[in-house]
């Protein structure tokens, strides 16, 4: 026998998916991969969702718990599940696991202690994520910890948002031409939760939002005009204190968790601002309003918490190996590489041991963008060409712009096996941009 329960004060999101409480003290939640046929920018759309919604439900953790996630394959073709950028064994976030049409697996684990943060889920299968992801199989992941439970953080009023885009042509979601791969496809369709520019209402006060960026290729400039942005986590984990910024890039792949001060009413427009991500191309489209923020309520003050979490200092001077990693691509046919190699699924490219600090060079030669990102294994960055990270932060995506190196460090703790990195703009990585890394 089961109860079912939902969590305590979960942040606004269209769709919570439910905890179900097993006996064994195991939390059960399952995700259906299906298509559906819903309104897409007012348009009905065959699209990919998870339990029927797009994007899929939030799944909403706490530290320390014990979850078994069901992945149930209802599409007709193969699938898995990725749940990027948590630190749990590579044994259970395993990509090379291939679920059939018809077949479910389960994803068991304990949510590590320290892991509070912004996280998300989608297909990870080489060679159809790019679709997949980009016909709507995404959904937002949190874990709440001591933070989310008192003091400022905790009175906050708390938005997910998951940015997408699609095109959609005779009621379908828009094929890949060729050069799509080779430029990563944008959507016409700008998505937030799935809706074209929503309107959000929130109370007068602090205002988090959490941000995640699950288009395939799509690059979001932020800005809130009239507002500061202030940054208090990246990716899965929080900076020591909030660091005030003006815009905001938010790379494919990549979270941001703002706080945004709202001391009257009044609307508050969220921008995607120009980005080149192609420096020498076309020049990029004008700023888009991606929804509107209505506050509403009396007057009052927002205070922003002064420090959040200690980060801890990695000193690359205890690095065990320095190595180089270069992503370049190559045309006819259009595919991409880590050190000269496209991606072979038996082929272990890098051996890493267990309990190091490696530092890491990205080199990024190529005319384009390429947002990195690294499973299970958070990183710091050191230097961007050769200039030092503003404030220590832990990572699982970093773009490497065009032309640019970028020094990391990472620290292999807690698990070994098999993890990946690669490129995420996700048509480079379905074209070979990725590479294996076993941790023995
Ligand atoms: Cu979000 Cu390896 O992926
Ligand atoms: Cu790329």
């Amino acid at each position: 026998m089961s109860t079912s329960e939902t969590a305590s004060l979960p942040p606004s999101y269209p769709h919570l998916l439910t905890r179900e409480r097993l006996p064994d003290g195991v939390t059960l939640f399952t995700l259906e991969a299906r298509p559906a046929t819903l309104s897409v920018g007012d348009q009905e759309t065959r699209v990919l969702t998870y339990n029927g919604t797009l994007p899929g439900p939030l799944l909403l953790l706490e530290e320390g718990e014990r979850v078994r996630i069901v992945l149930r394959n209802a599409l007709p073709d193969a699938t898995n599940l990725h749940l990027h950028g948590l630190p749990i064994p590579p044994a259970v976030d395993d990509p090379h696991r291939v679920v059939a049409p018809g077949a479910e697996t389960s994803y068991e684990f304990t949510v590590p202690e320290g892991s509070a943060g912004t996280y998300w889920y989608h297909p990870h299968l080489h060679g159809s994520v790019t679709r997949q992801l980009f016909e709507g199989l995404s959904g937002p992941l949190l874990v709440r910890g001591p933070l989310e439970r008192s003091g400022p953080l905790a009175a906050a009023w708390e938005h997910v948002l998951v940015l997408s885009d699609l095109s959609i042509d005779n009621g379908r979601v828009a094929d890949h031409t060729e050069m799509d791969w080779g430029r990563g496809k944008e959507g016409s369709l700008l998505l937030v939760n799935g809706q074209v520019r929503p309107t959000l209402t929130v109370r007068t006060g602090l205002v988090r939002l959490r941000l995640i960026n699950a288009s395939t290729a799509r690059y979001h400039q932020l800005a809130l005009p009239g507002r500061a942005l202030h940054v208090i986590g990246q990716d899965g984990a929080f900076l020591e204190a909030p660091v005030a910024m003006e815009s905001l890039l938010l790379v494919p792949g990549e979270r941001a968790d703002v706080l945004v001060t709202a001391e009257e009413a009044g609307t508050l427009q969220l921008l995607s601002l120009p980005y080149a991500r192609t420096p020498a191309g076309p020049s990029p489209r004008e700023p888009v309003a991606l929804l509107t923020l209505q506050v509403e309520g009396a007057p009052t003050r927002a205070d922003l918490p002064t420090t959040l979490r200690p980060v801890e200092r990695l000193d690359e001077r205890s690095a065990v190996a320095t190595r180089t990693l270069t992503f370049t691509g190559a045309m006819n046919p259009i595919r991409f590489m880590v050190n000269g190699r496209t991606y072979e699924h038996h082929r272990t490219d890098l051996t890493v041991k267990a309990d190091t600090l490696e530092v890491w060079e990205l080199r990024n030669p190529s005319p384009m963008d390429h947002p990195f990102h690294l499973h299970v294994f958070p990183f710091q960055v050191l230097t961007r060409d050769g200039v030092p990270a503003p404030f220590p932060a832990w990572r699982d995506v970093i773009n490497l712009r065009a032309g640019e190196t970028v020094r990391i460090a990472v620290p292999f703790r807690e698990h070994t096996g098999d993890v990946m990195l690669h490129c995420h703009i996700v048509e480079h990585e379905d074209r070979g941009m990725m590479a294996n890394v076993r941790v023995t």
